[in-house]
């Protein structure tokens, strides 16, 4: 926490919030008044009361102790001395009394916040192309969910559509059990891009055929389906383990067929829908885009008629405060059609739902295409991640303890912290010696920090010295890291506030370095005053509680040693 909003949680002034009050205080002009300053003119008019009256009822009322030694009125100004151990202190004791809890809040008590995330379309590659939406998705689940929320994770599945009766038909002709049951989504992959590239007109008729029967209800088809559907699931199940995700929800896009009618009809009512060319559509030309197809020329309806059923559907079901889209920048016309067509509805929750847009990723050595079937399937990204976190370890450490776990919390943090650690909108250019640099901006050098904390804070242990809070005057390197120490319960606000993961990346980038300008410019355990050594130890620990928080806020674990 910062000076500012330290004070301005502790002043009783009724009516405006402590964050006004934060952003009011400034620093005077002449530091003999004090270090900091309330203008109290802004609030005459709100309380009805003179400037230097307000003043003076909230220097009389202002709770001083060991961080604000003073607050005094001057002239309509309420001036503050800061004693700057006192924060020190303050804030050491409040990471190690709230421990895996510091940096959460209730801010978010009560309201519910939905994240359609990851969103995988059976039987299709999950391919690199769908690292961001996964732990973009996730870290904003845990981050929300860290600030009080109800967060809802929602995976829309892409489990409706006429490429499932081109399946089938691909399947009858050139699959069979044995083959799909040992090569799973692989296997389905294969077969689907076959059609792509062989197939007949007959097939096509065959495969619109299968489609119409996996919708009335055919047993045999939707057999099919449904086992292709847990093959992809069980595949992909594997992935949201290894990156730490969940979800409340795999309502997908078939759930919601059976939902349209109600919202066309009152698009109908409401005199919104019109044809066009044979299709019903939403005219969007006065808002400068083209029209929203609601429904083909053939009465079948689309992807985004689903997606204006399941806005509905969440709104009724879990009455939620926002509605987060976690879906790359390529479908940013998607969601302004989705979302001005439920604004011209007349609904205002449609200012609740949000396009958390995202960048491109791909490899440095290899580029991703898809239907050519050489896609880059972000299993294997993970695995060859694993595979030279391994090696690069056995370099650094060959007597690591528990390798295999190791390497795998470190080449998993790796990919995720790449898709995380620039802003989201960015493309990304995804290099594994980049990402797995030990001297980098890395989540490797964050938890390579986080194990240094951890050593010290055991050879203490061993020596019998205990980490506490004593009166020791920090020194530079050490104010420095407790100044971003401080940081963190704003950063995490933040980043939920601007849907930035990357904020609480950076975050633990930029407090791993200070931590290790403190750790090689201040001896910890050969301090020669024991206040001072414990008053080290107590920083190191605030310092690995906070970055193990950090890091888990992203899905990415902390190895004991490394
Ligand atoms: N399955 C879709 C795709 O891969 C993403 C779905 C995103 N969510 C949504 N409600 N439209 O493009």
């Amino acid at each position: 926490m910062d000076y500012k909003t330290y004070i301005a949680e502790r002043l009783p002034v009724g009516g405006i919030s402590a964050e006004e009050i934060a952003e009011a205080i400034t620093v005077p002009p002449d530091p003999t008044l004090g270090d900091l300053a309330l203008p109290c003119f802004k609030f005459a008019k709100i309380m009805r009361k003179a400037p230097a009256a307000i003043a003076g009822e909230l220097a009389a009322a202002y709770p001083t102790d060991g961080v604000v030694s003073s607050a005094v009125a001057v002239n309509g100004y309420l001036n503050f001395k800061i004693n700057r151990t006192g924060l020190a202190r303050e804030t050491l004791s409040r990471i190690l009394r709230e421990g895996e809890k510091y940096g959460s809040s209730d801010l978010g008590a009560g309201k519910t916040v939905c994240i359609d995330y990851s969103s995988v379309n059976i039987a299709k590659p999950f391919h690199i192309g769908h690292l961001s939406t996964t732990v973009l998705g996730g870290a904003l689940y845990r981050i929300f969910g860290f600030l009080g929320y109800h967060a809802v994770g929602i995976n829309h599945l892409g489990d409706y559509g006429t490429q499932f009766g081109k399946l089938i038909s691909a399947y009858k002709h050139w699959g069979n059990r044995e083959d799909v049951e040992k090569g799973g989504i692989h296997a389905i992959n294969e077969l689907y891009v076959r059609f792509s590239r062989e197939a007949t007109e007959e097939m096509e008729k065959e495969a619109r055929e299968y489609f119409r029967l996996i919708e009335s209800g055919d047993r045999e088809a939707n057999e099919l389906f449904e086992w292709f559907k847990s093959l992809t699931m069980e595949y992909v199940g594997k992935i949201y383990d290894r990156l730490h995700v969940t979800f409340d929800s795999y309502a997908g896009e078939r759930f919601y067929i059976d939902k349209m009618q109600p919202v066309i009809d009152e698009l109908k009512e409401r005199g919104l829908l019109i044809e066009s060319r044979g299709a019903q559509v939403v005219d969007l030309e006065p808002y400068g885009m083209s029209p929203f197809i609601v429904l083909r020329s053939d009465g079948a309806s689309l992807y985004g008629t689903r997606d204006l059923a399941a806005a509905f559907y969440r709104k009724k079901t879990y009455d939620f405060d926002k509605c987060l889209y976690v879906v790359a920048y390529q479908q940013n016309l998607h969601f302004k059609q989705l979302f001005k067509v439920i604004e011209l509805m007349g609904k205002d929750w449609a200012k609740d739902l949000v396009h958390v847009a995202y960048g491109m990723v791909s490899l440095e050595d290899g580029a991703m295409s898809t239907r050519q079937g050489n896609v880059v399937w972000l299993e294997d990204v993970i695995s060859r991640c694993v595979e030279k976190a391994a090696a690069v370890l056995e370099e650094k450490n060959p007597d690591i303890e528990n390798k295999a776990e190791v390497a795998e919390k470190v080449g998993v943090g790796a990919v995720i912290f790449g898709a995380l650690y620039n802003s989201k909108i960015k493309d990304i250019v995804f290099s594994y010696d980049k990402a797995l640099n030990f001297d980098g901006e890395t989540s490797v050098y964050v938890q390579y920090t986080c194990a240094r904390a951890k050593s010290v804070l055991t050879k203490a242990r061993e020596l019998g010295i205990s980490p506490d809070i004593t009166d020791a005057e920090p020194c530079e390197q050490e104010s420095e890291l407790l100044k971003a120490l401080a940081e963190f319960p704003e950063t995490v606000k933040a980043a939920a506030e601007k849907y930035e993961p990357s904020y609480v990346a950076r975050f633990c980038v930029d407090t791993a370095q200070k931590f290790n300008k403190f750790y090689f410019g201040c001896k910890i355990l050969q301090a020669e005053d024991d206040g001072i050594k414990k008053f080290r130890l107590a920083l190191t620990e605030a310092t690995l509680t906070t970055l193990t928080n950090g890091l888990m806020l992203l899905g990415i674990g902390v190895p004991e040693k490394m």
